[in-house]
């Protein structure tokens, strides 16, 4: 294969700050692609072939036009059991609409997209695809052992996803019944989410990374009757211990235990599992129960306004948020956007690599290709394993022989894992998160040029910012400077993309998620006054003018919660917590979470989350947590904790106390939030009210301990240079 360096078309243009301006991908119209007969590709993206075509069908999405757009996308693109007379109803609500004296007070007035409408995402996502075409591949899973694959088509995943409604309906489950999910990425995960949807039950997914306590506060808060789970779930050559962690979880419910019954998945078919951790009455095995049941379970009808999922994700305080989605609006956004963002036309392979856990996978993995009829991807295994083994290791000092075996096994593991799976199954959109594209740089361009990726369109970004060098090497060694490359961002709460290039349409610039998708008015609003900045070169929150249809309803039992998050803080508009700046050609820059919220690898978590986590510890007096810029994982955390006077402490237990609170965090809250750095401090620079001030702790952190400013609020001042000593001192160490 030639060199890809030396193919590579450089960047058309550049801005008036130099920012070079890449073309919308070059693989998008048959002329231009050099592999037509081997990948069939469109022979026209669907918008393009400029700007002024998006801008010219941006315009007629939006303002005026926007419910009548959004009404006719959803006739032409979802079926419907009963059709809807009603668009919308409800909007962002004004100041005088939030006044606490209001007789209407906005929770009384709810977002409703398509009221009278019924429809059944799993009959959107599964039959009517199964009806025309069955042996169409619905899924590939590629399984974490290399080589191990399978093609699940429509017509066999409308039977898997049948047989699992008919057992959870057996199990006592109704229509409106929220039902936990916590399962690896095995390709079943679809079939439970949709078998959930089809009965009208209300799945809550849980990221199978959480820890035990996790999954208890979530099954708790939203009282599921059934969990669906697995015996244990492989990642990286590695067996994690689900079902225990699930048992453990439902242990800790105590009394308050909803949970009547567990199917488990047998992923691995552990005899451990099998004879140790399976509790006769209450669990059962999937494969017995499905195949026990019919084949065939007819959908529910459902309202276009009833649940279809919930998803926790984390906020400015401890307590995670259950997200709620509904059926008809988030299913048109999760369709829409697969279709225009990734370019995906008949034949396409799609693949997102998030976990099904996240919302990413939510909707990209299962409901937006699903509902579009396309191929999608279960990519169980981890992008490259070396690195995160050799971590693993540093952190346990090979300090017994499992250790060992561990790190033998993982060390020989395959750094190609991506790749191979691009090329073996002819992978037309592949979407990832920038702590990937930064880890698969760092270990060279050497694993990617032997695969043959030219089946490859659209390259995805999603979860943080990312930053030019890993863009550029995304472009380079993965696109060969020929797909276009679409930095996307949305959340938890938008339930789909909201602001993103689209292929064929808009030029790129490494950094920059460009423009609102279609139906999506955005604004950058100045964080002080609330007023909406016009112009270009402009900097400040960005937020959202109108209900889209995949925004969240509600937060779980907790509407006041909602509003007081997203409606309040602007009033008029939709508050995403993301700082963005605009520039002279219009396009939008995420800046990153203005709130205490920090991202790890694109996973979510508020800094008083681990510091409840923290605080737990029985030694621990008080705690600060700051994110901090990460050239790997975009940010870390940092932890801050001062220890209770009767705790006997001295330097010298320092390492174990730091290392008994990184697990301590790990079990509370899950192995992806553990802190990078603890720093042990005699005390916290606080206000004359006793307020932590984490904006000198950043600063100190990130290595501007001289650039403080005014320390004039700060109560006892001095304790600022011990804590920069200390900071300094851990950081050579
Ligand atoms: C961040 C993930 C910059 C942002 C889909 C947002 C991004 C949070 C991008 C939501 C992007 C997501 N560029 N930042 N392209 N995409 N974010 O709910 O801070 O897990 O608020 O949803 O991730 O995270 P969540």
């Amino acid at each position: 294969m030639a060199s890809a360096a030396s193919n590579i078309p450089g960047p058309a243009r550049h801005d008036s700050q130099g920012i070079p301006m890449h073309a919308p991908g070059r693989r998008l119209t048959t002329a231009t692609n050099p592999h037509k007969d081997i990948h069939p590709v469109p022979e026209k993206s669907h918008v393009g072939p400029d700007i002024e075509a998006y801008k010219a069908a941006h315009s007629d999405t939006v303002g005026p036009h926007s419910d009548a757009w959004w009404a006719q996308q959803a006739r032409d693109n979802l079926t419907w059991i009963k059709d809807f007379s009603i668009v919308r109803t409800g909007g962002f609500p004004s100041a005088e609409e939030l006044k606490e004296d209001n007789p209407n007070p906005p929770s009384t007035l709810p977002i409703t997209w398509f009221p009278d409408g019924a429809l059944n995402a799993c009959y959107n996502c599964v039959d009517r695809h199964a009806f025309k075409n069955p042996d169409l591949t619905a899924i590939i899973y590629e399984a974490d052992e290399p080589g191990e694959h399978q093609y699940i088509t429509y017509g066999m995943l409308l039977n898997e996803v049948c047989r699992v409604a008919n057992v959870l309906k057996d199990m006592g489950v109704k229509k409106g019944d929220t039902v936990t999910i916590y399962l690896p990425m095995t390709w079943q995960a679809a079939a439970a989410f949709l078998a959930c949807a089809r009965i009208g039950a209300i799945h809550s997914a849980v990221f199978a990374g959480f820890s035990a306590e996790s999954l208890r506060d979530r099954i708790l808060d939203c009282g599921s009757t059934v969990l669906i789970t697995a015996d244990e779930g492989r990642r990286g050559g590695r067996s994690v211990a689900t079902k225990v962690i699930a048992d453990q979880a439902l242990k800790e419910c105590g009394d308050a235990n909803p949970v009547k019954h567990v199917l488990v998945l047998s992923r691995t078919g552990s005899k451990t599992v099998a004879e140790q951790h399976f509790t006769p009455g209450r669990d059962v095995w999937w494969h017995e129960a499905v195949s026990n049941v019919p084949s065939y379970c007819p959908p529910e009808v459902m309202n276009s306004e009833d649940g279809l999922f919930i998803l926790y994700t984390s906020g400015s305080t401890g307590k995670p948020k259950g997200i709620l989605h509904t059926t008809g609006g988030y299913l048109l956004g999760a369709l829409l956007t697969v279709k225009y963002v990734f370019d995906v036309h008949p034949g396409d392979k799609f693949a997102c690599m998030a976990d099904i856990g996240w919302i990413t996978g939510h909707t990209y993995i299962i409901y937006g290709p699903l509902s579009l009829g396309t191929t999608t991807t279960f990519f169980e295994s981890t992008p490259a394993t070396v690195f995160v083994s050799v971590l693993y290791l540093t952190i346990f000092f090979l300090s017994s022989m499992a250790y060992f075996n561990h790190y033998t096994r993982s060390i020989s593991y395959p750094t190609k894992r991506y790749w191979e799976t691009v090329s073996k199954h002819g992978l037309t959109q592949f979407y990832s998160s920038p702590t990937a594209v930064r880890l698969l740089r760092k270990l060279g361009h050497q694993h990617v040029q032997d695969h043959d990726l030219s089946s490859l369109r659209v390259l995805g970004s999603v979860g943080e910012p990312i930053n030019p060098e890993a863009w550029n090497w995304f472009n380079e060694h993965v696109g060969k400077g020929e797909c276009a490359i679409v930095d996307t961002f949305w959340q938890t709460e938008t339930g789909s993309i909201i602001v993103t290039p689209l292929p064929g349409a808009i030029e790129t610039k490494p950094g920059s998620a460009t423009v609102p998708f279609f139906g999506i008015e955005t604004e950058i609003v100045d964080s002080m006054s609330g007023k909406t900045l016009e112009g270009d070169n402009i900097e400040g929150v960005l937020c959202i003018k109108k209900p889209w249809p995949s925004i969240a309803r509600t937060i779980w039992g907790d509407h006041k919660r909602f509003v007081d998050t997203y409606l309040r803080p602007y009033p008029g508009y939709y508050f995403t917590g993301d700082g963005a700046g605009r520039d002279e050609h219009g396009y939008i820059w995420i800046k990153g979470r203005v709130d205490d919220v920090i991202n790890v690898s694109g996973h979510r978590m508020s800094t008083a989350e681990v510091e409840s986590a923290l605080l737990l510890h029985n030694g621990v007096a008080e705690t600060a947590v700051i994110g901090t810029s990460d050239e790997m994982t975009g940010q870390a955390v940092n932890a801050f904790v001062t220890m209770k006077p009767e705790f006997s402490y001295d330097s010298a237990i320092e390492p174990a106390l730091i290392k008994e609170l990184v697990l301590q965090v790990r079990k509370i809250i899950g192995p992806f939030a553990a802190p990078k750095r603890i720093f042990i401090v005699t005390d916290l620079p606080k206000t004359r009210s006793g307020k932590i001030i984490r904006r000198i702790l950043r600063k100190i952190v990130a290595g501007e301990g001289d650039q403080l400013g005014d320390l004039s609020s700060v109560a006892e001042p001095e304790i600022v240079d011990v804590i920069k000593q200390k900071v300094a001192d851990s950081m050579s160490a």
